[in-house]
């Protein structure tokens, strides 16, 4: 490949005089920005125990009341882009969020799109334009753009999400914002009813839904239920996984990022071809490895690790006995839309 000139092989009163333009040469920096064959992500591969995040989480919620937050959030941040960025991948933001019983996070909408994966607790809910979805365990919760959410608490133990939001993607583009809002007054009519069954969803002509988002939560026992009947039905099948979609378009349930449930089966080893987008797990139930580019990591149940794009991963349950369920969220729709996704074996 052939060597291209330096900054420094310039004379300096070539570059002040550049310097004084606000002009740069492209030269010494093409192999930075476009690298040849493949990209060089500042993603890296790293995991953050959910045992390490737990205690401080709720440290917070004896150091800062909900009135001084409004969303109590540890960001898991990925060191490869810098703490400050407060992002997991190029396109992904991951927060960790405490709502404490009685608590409440008042109404607002914003242009990042957002969804929730309950880690632990009982009793909270999320109203979602309107609709209260109630919040259990491994239930996924959109809030995409523009939609009006606030989140609630009747239970008597503390509530832990995972936040999975494209803000770094909006940030970047310079569109993010957030508007606050009244206390919505929930609306009868819930999604995750009119559309609870896969292949059956309510008839166009009299109830299409005029909501761009039918359904807002995706509860986990559907979910969970789905993965053990295709492993049952199809046990030739290596990757036993399902994507949270958009009932009525068969696309995904949110523009810019995917969402999916896998399950690993007990002892299996599962290896992921490398792909252009990042991509996140989270462990729902059991435990599972993941080795990606140079790391290993051992997740147990509630961890969290990111990897970036462009790496392969191996998968891999330790558990003999019990299968391992994992929750995901890529930046694949992003992507597909800019005709960017590719994928190599
Ligand atoms: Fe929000």
């Amino acid at each position: 490949m052939q060597e291209l000139g330096r900054l420094e092989d310039l004379p300096q009163d070539y570059r002040d005089a550049l310097n004084r333009n606000h002009l740069v040469p492209l030269w010494p920096s093409l192999r930075n920005v476009m690298p040849p064959h493949v990209p060089r992500p500042r993603t890296r591969p790293i995991a953050w125990p959910y045992q390490a995040i737990r205690p401080l989480l709720m440290q917070a919620g004896e150091l800062t009341p909900i009135e001084k937050a409004e969303r109590r959030v540890l960001v898991l941040a990925n060191p490869g882009h810098g703490l400050e960025k407060m992002q997991a991948s190029a396109s992904i933001y991951l927060g960790m969020q405490l709502l404490l019983p009685g608590e409440w996070a008042p109404s607002h909408r914003h242009t990042p799109n957002a969804v929730r994966m309950v880690v632990e607790g009982q009793g909270a809910w999320s109203t979602v334009d309107g609709e209260k979805c109630p919040m259990e365990r491994g239930d996924l919760i959109l809030t995409p753009t523009g939609l009006w959410h606030e989140h609630g608490h009747d239970g008597d133990e503390p509530v832990v999400w995972l936040d999975v939001l494209d803000l770094p993607l909006a940030y970047y583009l310079e569109v993010a914002y957030h508007i606050d809002g009244p206390r919505q007054q929930p609306r009868p009519g819930r999604g995750d009813r009119a559309y609870a069954r896969g292949g059956v969803a309510p008839t166009q002509v009299f109830t299409r839904s005029a909501k761009p988002y039918p359904m807002l939560r995706y509860p986990w026992k559907d979910a969970r239920a789905a993965l053990l009947e295709l492993a049952t039905d199809r046990p030739d099948l290596d990757c036993v996984q399902v994507t949270y979609t958009n009932p009525e378009t068969g696309g995904d349930c949110e523009n810019i990022l995917g969402f999916y449930a896998l399950m690993l089966r007990p002892g299996q080893t599962l290896t992921l071809p490398a792909r252009s987008p990042a991509c996140v797990f989270h462990v729902i139930e059991g435990g599972a490895s993941v080795q990606a580019v140079d790391q290993h990591m051992e997740l147990s149940t509630a961890d969290t690790c990111c990897i970036p794009g462009w790496a392969s991963a191996t998968l891999r349950n330790a558990s003999a006995s019990e299968p391992a369920f994992l929750f995901l969220a890529d930046e694949a729709p992003l992507h597909r839309k800019l005709g960017l996704y590719e994928t190599r074996a």
